[in-house]
């Protein structure tokens, strides 16, 4: 059975006006190696620690500036979200389509919260704590390309026609501010679009990053802004001793202009400057040592790296069910052929090695959690040719037998990607509104800067120096259901359904 929504009753939870306050007994182990009567044993101890969760349940009014706003994904996600705030049907060959969220986790994905009569009891993911609803998020940002949103979305080639058709008033006379262009970041073949651009030093251009935002901020009356680049993939900036490897020394290279530092980081710097969240859609290092440390310094919100939208996700399925299931991947073959800009984008040496070593670590976790079938520091073979989205699993069975999987996928990818982005803007807004500390600490804190709980939706995900990165899709989702069920004072789910056993 489904149902809208809920409120929880516990002495551990407190509804006030404008907050949640939830007191938490987080069960956790600690793993120690201990000489116990002369054999040093692995000792795994059992452990309680309280803590305490504060959710502001105030929903902001919310603003979200994209970096590539004329984008695939950019034109793709605002036509999406105008068609569901204004609640536009069309029609396809086979039937009146209507609007929808369909692929966001938070919008589209469900929870169990218990049963009822012998009924399993699910509600929507997002009743969990109070979010913006995507329908009200006022939209703008940058692009290099003056190219008016409905011409964008026509240039996309995502959206059916009728529905293209329909959008065009509300989108023609929409126009993304000039960007930050570096032609020596993207491929030689995106210059014939850069006629929007912002001139100047480094230092001019993250000043008028600046001022474009805090003109958005002020012209459309909005609470709290967040900003995520989806636009093309930039080459890898060189992380150099003096130059961005500390928040000081990047801050210098930006006042002395220098050419390594890339546009993306501009963005993101002024983004940190201005206490806005940044995220990264796109695998390349825009964070580099030197940004990390200036998000750290000022508590600013910074997450990515690259959408996790289809093939990675995948994989991140796959994988994990195989070595969950005491299977051994031998080798892991993936071809993607993107057939739209930043494909064209991505042909370049360059850029494309950004794309492949974002996606070449998804299953270093998961094959490291299983002693039994891989001997330490052995991995699948494990190749990314980005053509065409196959995939060709090859797998040990038992008895030494071969188990070979193929995969094919077609589709938009922006209509993967454009939900996520919402996801990720979303939930990048609702974490500034957590806080919580545990019994140790003396006060109230909010995450970490660096935002490992948005990490079921890149495929690279960020985290702090010293943190585990866990890939495995199912224990991403997990985390950050169980991070929201602990604000509302509930326990993990942990499936046992013991009530019935
Ligand atoms: P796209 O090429 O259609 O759009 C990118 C836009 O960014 C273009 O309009 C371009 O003019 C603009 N742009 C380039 N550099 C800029 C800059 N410095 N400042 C402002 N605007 C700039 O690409 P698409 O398909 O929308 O993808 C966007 C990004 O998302 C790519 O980097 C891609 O790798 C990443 N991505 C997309 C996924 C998907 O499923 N669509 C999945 C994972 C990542």
């Amino acid at each position: 059975m489904f149902i809208e929504s809920f409120k929880v009753e516990s002495p551990n939870v407190k509804y006030t006006e404008n907050e949640i306050h939830s007191v938490y007994d987080y069960e956790t182990t600690e793993v120690v190696h201990e000489n116990v009567n002369g054999a040093y044993q692995w000792i795994v101890k059992p452990k309680v620690v309280k803590y305490d969760f504060k959710t502001d349940t105030r929903v902001p009014k919310l603003g979200v500036m994209l970096v590539g706003w004329g984008g695939n994904n950019g034109s793709t996600l605002t036509a999406g979200v105008i068609a569901n705030k204004e609640g536009i049907s069309w029609a396809t060959k086979d039937k009146v389509q209507q609007a929808n969220y369909f692929g966001s986790l938070t919008q589209a994905s469900s929870i169990r919260v218990g049963s009822f009569n012998g009924e399993e009891i699910y509600a929507p993911f997002k009743s969990l704590v109070p979010m913006v609803n995507p329908d009200d998020v006022v939209f703008g940002g940058w692009d290099i390309s003056d190219m008016n949103l409905a011409d964008a979305m026509g240039r996309a080639k995502v959206l059916d026609l009728d529905l293209q058709k329909q959008l065009r008033p509300y989108m023609e006379s929409i126009v993304p501010l000039p960007g930050i262009y570096d032609p020596d970041f993207i491929a030689a073949n995106q210059g014939s679009r850069a006629n929007n651009v912002i001139k100047g030093t480094k230092k001019e251009q993250v000043d008028q990053i600046i001022k474009d935002m805090r003109e958005f901020k002020e012209k459309n009356k909005v609470d709290k802004v967040v900003v995520l680049w989806t636009a093309n993939t930039e080459r890898y900036s060189n992380v150099i001793v003096g130059l961005n490897d500390t928040m000081e020394n990047l801050m210098n290279s930006v006042d002395r202009d220098e050419s390594e530092i890339s546009p993306s980081t501009l963005y993101a710097i002024a983004c940190v400057f201005e206490g806005i969240p940044f995220i990264n859609g796109s695998p390349q290092n825009t964070f580099v040592p030197g940004l990390i440390d200036l998000a750290i310094k000022n508590n600013v919100l910074i997450g990515g790296d690259d959408f996790k939208s289809g093939q990675t996700k995948m994989k991140s399925v796959l994988v994990d069910f195989l070595v969950g299931a005491g299977i051994k991947p031998t080798s892991i073959v993936s071809y993607n052929h993107l057939g739209n800009n930043d494909g064209m984008n991505l042909s370049a040496p360059q850029t494309f090695r950004s794309k492949e070593i974002s996606k070449s670590n998804v299953v270093d976790d998961m094959v490291a959690s299983n002693g039994i079938l891989f001997e330490p520091g052995e991995h699948p073979d494990h190749v990314v040719v980005i053509k065409r989205a196959m995939d060709e699993y090859t797998s040990e069975i038992f008895m030494g037998g071969k188990n070979t999987i193929v995969m094919h996928n077609t589709c938009e990818d922006s209509l993967l990607a454009a939900p996520i982005i919402l996801d990720l803007v979303l939930l990048a807004e609702l974490s500034t509104r957590i806080q919580f500390k545990s019994e140790k600490e003396g006060k109230f804190h909010s995450f970490h800067p660096v935002a490992t709980i948005l990490s079921y939706l890149t495929k690279a995900p960020l985290v702090p120096p010293g943190t585990p990165v866990v890939n495995a899709l199912s224990k991403q989702r997990a985390m950050l259901e169980n991070i929201l069920r602990a604000c509302v004072g509930l326990a993990p789910e942990n499936n046992m359904i013991l009530e019935y056993k």
